[in-house]
């Protein structure tokens, strides 16, 4: 399928994980991509794979949390391919915490990553569909966002926002025609869940907890991004998709 075919589509955190996988889903359907990550290595790393693979794509080292580098980035994208299809907005930071031991440094990051970066990004993007009168945007949230995990407040508090931003969003865009919606993935093996857990842990996890008795592949989220981008979604805004393996249904 190649759905995407002159659209162009920016993903953020497209240097690696999810972002990426969901980066080369959509250059593969035909795709003109903008890949914006923080980490420049990753960057020339991931679109140097992409390049080989016969992909359109202008890679933007940006960091999202930093309003004056999204508007750069932004700006750069519209100079080189003069329209937004599809935002991606991925890109973000976890770690454990203990509620009682964050520091306010610690809390301030991961929200000014997380959802003021997400924000910045949503609403610049936004503002060049809406004189378009089209355009779709997907927020990375968690299953984190819709239920509580000990040790993750600053990261829970960001997911749930995203949510929230994702409805609000869809409530103040659809007049002008872009969607808006989220996908809350429950656990993705990437480098991020790799640098928090060991495979015993995750082993153990995908057998106790995940009634499909594995943890996610970053494929099995990009696909639902695609999705929710394509023509199939057309009557979906404001929807928050839960990709978990079932956890969530008990
Ligand atoms: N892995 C999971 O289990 C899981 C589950 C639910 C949601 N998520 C969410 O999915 C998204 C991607 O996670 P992942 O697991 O692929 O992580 P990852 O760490 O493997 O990739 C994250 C990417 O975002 C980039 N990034 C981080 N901070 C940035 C910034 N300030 N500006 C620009 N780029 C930045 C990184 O460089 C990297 O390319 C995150 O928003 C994460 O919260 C992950």
């Amino acid at each position: 399928m190649r759905r995407f075919e002159g659209q162009v589509v920016v993903v953020t955190g497209a240097g690696r994980g999810i972002g990426r996988a969901t980066a080369e889903r959509f250059g593969a359907e035909g795709a003109q991509l903008a890949l914006v990550s923080d980490q420049a290595e990753d960057l020339a790393q991931a679109s140097e794979a992409m390049l080989a693979q016969g992909f359109e794509l202008l890679a933007i080292q940006a960091d999202i949390s930093d309003p004056a580098q999204v508007e750069r980035a932004v700006e750069r994208t519209m100079e080189r391919f003069g329209r937004i299809d599809v935002l991606v907005n991925n890109a973000g930071i976890a770690w454990e915490e203990p509620f009682l031991d964050i520091a306010d440094a610690n809390w301030q990051r991961i929200i000014s990553v997380n959802l003021n970066g997400m924000f910045y990004m949503a609403q610049r993007v936004s503002r060049h569909m809406a004189k378009q009168r089209s355009g779709c945007i997907l927020n990375m949230a968690s299953t984190n966002g819709l239920v509580g995990e000990e040790k993750y407040a600053h990261y829970n508090a960001s997911k749930g926002g995203v949510v929230l931003l994702t409805k609000t969003m869809a409530l103040e865009l659809g007049r002008y025609g872009i969607r808006v919606n989220a996908v809350c993935p429950g656990y993705i093996q990437t480098p991020m869940s790799e640098a928090i857990d060991d495979p015993e842990f995750v082993a153990a996890y995908a057998k106790d907890k995940i009634p499909l008795g594995r943890v996610g592949k970053t494929k099995d989220v990009a696909g639902v991004f695609a999705f929710l981008a394509s023509e199939d979604a057309a009557f979906m805004t404001g929807e928050c998709l839960v990709v978990d393996g079932g956890q969530l249904s008990s």
